[in-house]
């Protein structure tokens, strides 16, 4: 059995917790962190194997585990990535924004390199990105359309800086519309989906990002166009938000799920 640590007891991590708890994924969960203790401490009153809660988010990787979890922030995978890696650990990050910084994914990629390990990156709240990672080389263009209730976008670091205001929005409204990167450090808990794309695809430079803010909205939609030498693909993602957090969708968290769960099984691999 794998033995996993986790990073981030929020709605994510949590429900991570609980699939590895009820056997759906078929590994231990042996050790946790959360900057706040409170999730950490509620996260394991929900679970009937409960993990050792440990100090400091370092001393996940430096305890006996296959690999850490991060379902945080990215500041989290900021901090924590490299010190995994050459702990001999392997890596699944939900954050992903915080690779879009060329530094940082340098850094860590040649890192997986040189310690042997591998960062997992899942789908998240998107599909197709086997399509998109294919074609990567005939690609002319690829943009995604992100469209959420207003609710889901609010304490976005862009809203420091605008004249929005979230609260007076009535109909439809373009929010940004620009590249990935920049929407990537201007909305960075809000549109991961952007980041994992461009990463799939032709870069954060080259993919466009729109974002529109919808009122009468109850989904998180995110839709994606890639035309190139290939042909012409589009996705169209309708998403429920997740109860306890409206600004990640019900699908990022079960991909998660699904990610580890092929990590921890020995089985046929389907898809690319
Ligand atoms: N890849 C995707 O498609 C996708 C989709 C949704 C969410 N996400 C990302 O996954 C992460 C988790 O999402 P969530 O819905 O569970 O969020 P959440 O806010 O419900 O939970 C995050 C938890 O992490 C903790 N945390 C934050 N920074 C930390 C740090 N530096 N060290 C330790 N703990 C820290 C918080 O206290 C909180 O309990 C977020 O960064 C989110 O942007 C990715």
């Amino acid at each position: 059995m794998k033995r996993i640590g986790l990073l981030g007891c929020g709605a994510m991590g949590t429900q991570i917790a609980l699939a590895i708890d009820s056997g759906k994924i078929p590994a231990t969960l042996t050790h946790i962190f959360d900057a706040s203790k409170e999730k950490s401490s509620i996260l394991l009153e929900k679970l009937s194997n409960k993990p050792e809660i440990v100090e400091n988010s370092h001393l996940l990787s430096s305890n006996p585990i296959d690999i850490v979890v991060e379902a945080a922030s990215q500041d989290a995978v900021r901090d924590v990535s490299l010190s995994v890696l050459q702990n001999k650990k392997d890596l699944m990050i939900m954050s992903v924004g915080a690779l879009l910084d060329e530094s940082i994914y340098d850094i860590l990629s040649d890192a997986c390199k040189d310690f042997k390990k591998t960062i997992y990156l899942p789908s998240g709240a998107i599909a197709g990105l086997d399509g998109i990672k294919a074609i990567k080389n005939e690609l002319d263009s690829l943009s995604i359309t992100t469209t959420k209730h207003p609710r889901s976008l609010k304490g976005a670091k862009f809203f420091e800086n605008s004249q929005i205001n979230l609260d007076e929005i009535n109909s439809p409204t373009v929010i940004f519309e620009g590249i990935a990167k920049d929407a990537v450090s201007q909305f960075p808990a809000n549109i991961n989906v952007a980041a994992l794309l461009s990463l799939s695809g032709i870069g954060s430079e080259e993919t466009s990002v729109k974002i529109v803010a919808d009122p009468n909205t109850d989904k998180n939609t995110h839709h994606i166009v890639a035309r190139g030498k290939f042909g012409k693909m589009t996705f169209t993602i309708e998403n429920f938000p997740d109860e306890n957090n409206p600004k990640t969708s019900r699908l990022a968290i079960l991909s998660a799920i699904e990610t580890l769960r092929k990590y921890c099984s020995d089985d046929i691999q389907i898809g690319t």
